[in-house]
This record gives structure tokens, C-alpha cells and sequence, in this order.
């Protein structure tokens, strides 16, 4: 008899519900996305569709009609009517028996959740505080996929140091991003950020970043930083969808600035509300 066992049931196998067979489940096969609203408008969706088609593609993942995402998105979110949501999805591959390989006769699954973001009123007063932890990703960190253990560990132990975030370092002793967010420093009156690259992941919000920079004459400069280099930087922040741009006060042992929010973050931050309301 062919089974499945979830927790202590037996299920025969035909039985299962397809969901526990997903390639996002066994081999994190599949891409997501995190969307937000802003006072019941979603922010930024056309890119974060975007950046999903280029993974599915990126990946070989067929079927997908990105405007019927579009829809069930919409769908979902004036469903839920939540003002200030995250919206969260993915698309695997499929499902089916667990096998590495895999036929073209599989059919993409779509899940998705909405929730309302929480309050970051005490971050977005105080900052943050990070700790730095080796990055230990594979090499095509520009493709939003399912596979975040190494991001998972990193931030883990970050929390365990009683820090928000994790700055991943690379073996060569750059610092690429957060384990889930864009990493920035203002250097000598200079926004200093890592160029785009498969050492990144292509963040919405760091764009919007680097054109708040723009509008407001901030200099940047497309350059990693090292752990040393962070910790002696006037200003750190990092910027993320869910949170937009939050002030770093501390990494690891070092307060960096004043230990709160820096003159040109503060400005960003002001610039970024625009392309929002
Ligand atoms: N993470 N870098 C990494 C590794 C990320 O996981 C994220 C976002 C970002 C910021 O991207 P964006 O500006 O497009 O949100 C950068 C999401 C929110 C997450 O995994 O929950």
C-alpha cells in the first residue's frame, strides 16, 4: 500500500491532499514575492510582478500568466480589506511525488496569505540593531526563491544576540545585504550600497532608495562595504517592503552615529513617503 503519514495519521497516498507533495516543500522549488498596502493602495505591484516573472523564468518555471496573478492578488487584498497589509505569495513548480526531476505535466501551485503589518512605531523611533553573520547563500541571490535556510540561521542568530537583522558577509569580506532586506551606508557624505548583482536580490524598495537619493542630491556610490568600513559609517539603514528604510544604531558591539536616526536616513525616509502617499 502506497501512504503518506502526516503527523500520526496514515493517509493512503491517493488520498493526500496534493498541498504536502509541493516542490516548494521538498526542494524550495518555486519563487515568492512581499507586497505591502499603504492606506488600502498597494505599493509597488507592477514591479514585484516583474521581478516574480523574471525568477519563474529564471528558474524554467512554465504556465504562469503573470496578469491572472495580478488579479488574484487584487482579488485577495479587496477581499481581506486590510488598510495596511503584507501580502505574501508564491508560485512552486508544482506537485508530485518527490523526485528531483520532474515532467512538464505539473501544474505551478499558488498560495498566498494576507495579514496587517505590524506596528513599527518603536523601530521606526528607535532603529534597529544587527549583527553581522557569514552569508552562506547559494550564487543566484538575485532570484526571489523558496530555498531560505541560510537566511533563516543567519537571522535566527541574530535574534539570539537580540538584534532585528542579520548583514551577511561574503567569504571575501564584503558585506552583500540583510538576510532579508537591502543594506546601505552613508560613508563621508556618500550613500554607499552593493552594486546589483547574483550577490543580491534585485529589492524594490532599494530602488525606490536610490531615486529618494537622487531627489535629494545624496551621492551613490554602487560599492560593498565591509563589517569594518559599516561600523565606522556616519549612518546605516536598511530597507525592506515591509518596513521600508529603518536606521541601524548598532552593529554588533559598535553604536553607529548618534546611535539613532542620521540626518540623510531621516531624509530618505521623508523622500520615500512621497512615492508612497
Ligand atoms: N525580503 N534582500 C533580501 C535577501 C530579501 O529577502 C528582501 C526582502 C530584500 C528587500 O527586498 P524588497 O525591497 O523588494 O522587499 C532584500 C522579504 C520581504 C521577505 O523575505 O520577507
Amino acid at each position: 500500500m502506497k501512504l503518506a503519514m502526516v503527523q500520526d495519521k496514515i493517509v493512503p497516498l491517493e488520498k493526500l491532499n496534493s498541498a504536502y507533495l509541493d516542490r516548494g516543500t521538498f526542494f524550495g522549488d518555486g519563487v515568492y514575492e512581499v507586497v505591502r498596502s499603504y492606506n488600502g493602495r498597494i505599493f509597488a505591484l507592477n514591479e514585484h510582478l516583474q521581478r516574480l516573472s523574471n525568477g519563474l523564468k529564471a528558474i524554467d518555471i512554465t504556465g504562469v500568466n503573470i496578469e491572472e496573478v495580478r488579479d488574484r492578488v487584487i482579488k485577495a487584498f479587496e477581499t481581506a480589506a486590510i488598510e495596511n497589509a503584507g501580502i505574501y505569495f508564491h508560485i512552486t513548480r508544482g506537485s508530485a511525488l518527490r523526485e528531483h526531476n520532474c515532467d512538464n505535466s505539473i501544474r505551478p501551485n499558488f498560495f498566498l496569505t494576507i495579514t496587517p503589518l505590524a506596528d513599527q512605531k518603536i523601530i521606526k523611533q528607535n532603529g534597529i540593531k544587527v549583527a553581522t553573520h557569514p552569508d552562506w547563500r547559494w550564487k543566484r541571490c538575485d532570484i526571489k526563491s523558496l530555498n531560505l535556510l541560510p537566511n533563516v540561521l543567519a537571522k535566527q542568530a541574530a535574534a539570539k544576540k537580540g538584534c532585528d537583522e542579520a548583514i551577511l558577509v561574503k567569504d571575501d569580506g564584503a558585506i552583500t545585504e540583510g538576510a532579508s532586506s537591502a543594506f546601505f551606508a552613508v560613508i563621508d557624505g556618500k550613500l554607499r550600497t552593493t552594486p546589483q548583482s547574483t550577490d543580491i536580490l534585485p529589492s524594490i524598495t532599494r530602488k525606490y532608495v536610490l531615486k529618494a537619493a537622487r531627489n535629494i542630491g545624496l551621492q551613490v556610490l554602487h560599492e560593498s562595504v565591509t563589517p569594518a568600513e559599516a561600523a565606522g559609517a556616519d549612518e546605516l539603514f536598511i530597507a525592506v517592503t515591509t518596513k521600508d528604510i529603518v536606521a541601524v544604531v548598532k552593529l554588533d558591539d559598535t553604536e553607529i552615529g548618534d546611535g539613532g536616526y542620521g540626518v540623510y536616513t531621516k531624509k530618505i525616509q521623508e523622500q520615500f513617503r512621497l512615492f508612497t502617499s
